[in-house]
């Protein structure tokens, strides 16, 4: 309980300007329900003093459903992918052997090392085979 008090007694202090433009509604009530924008995509949102001192917006939401992040719910996991912001993330599923890195682009398609094609980059280009750990070989003689 001591801790939560001087939490809620340091960002009180912190919180000073903010809140004297709000004087007419009780402090505390800020401190436990911060504003929150999740994008519709969470519930839960918490006070972060870190983030209020950088953006001047503390309130981050926790527990973002649909495969989303950030504190407002607003951009997807890493390695995930959506076309638009109306639609949830799906995983990316870049074959690890084939693609340069997990995150694809927002259509769902993968970076492929040298040798490697298809969408999740699981297929080697013609001159190379064997996809396996670090690409597809190339090919003798090509
Ligand atoms: C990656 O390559 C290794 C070694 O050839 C193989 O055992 C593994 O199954 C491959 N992973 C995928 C996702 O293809």
């Amino acid at each position: 309980m001591n801790l939560v008090l001087s939490f809620l007694v340091a960002v009180h202090s912190s919180l000073d300007l903010f809140l004297s433009s709000c004087a007419s509604s009780p402090p505390h009530l800020y401190l436990l329900l911060p504003e929150c924008d999740c994008s519709g995509r969470s519930d839960e949102c918490v006070f972060d003093m870190d983030q209020y001192r950088g953006t001047g917006s503390g309130g981050r939401c926790l527990n973002c459903r649909d495969n989303t992040d950030g504190p407002h719910c607003e951009r997807c996991k890493e390695d995930h992918y959506r076309s638009s912001p109306e639609d949830v993330c799906l995983p990316c599923n870049c074959n690890i052997n084939g693609s340069v890195t997990q995150q694809c682009d927002q259509t769902g398609s993968c970076v492929c090392k040298e040798g490697v094609t298809g969408e999740k980059c699981d297929t080697c280009t013609p001159g190379f085979h064997s996809l396996g750990l670090g690409g597809c070989r190339r090919s003798e003689g090509q």
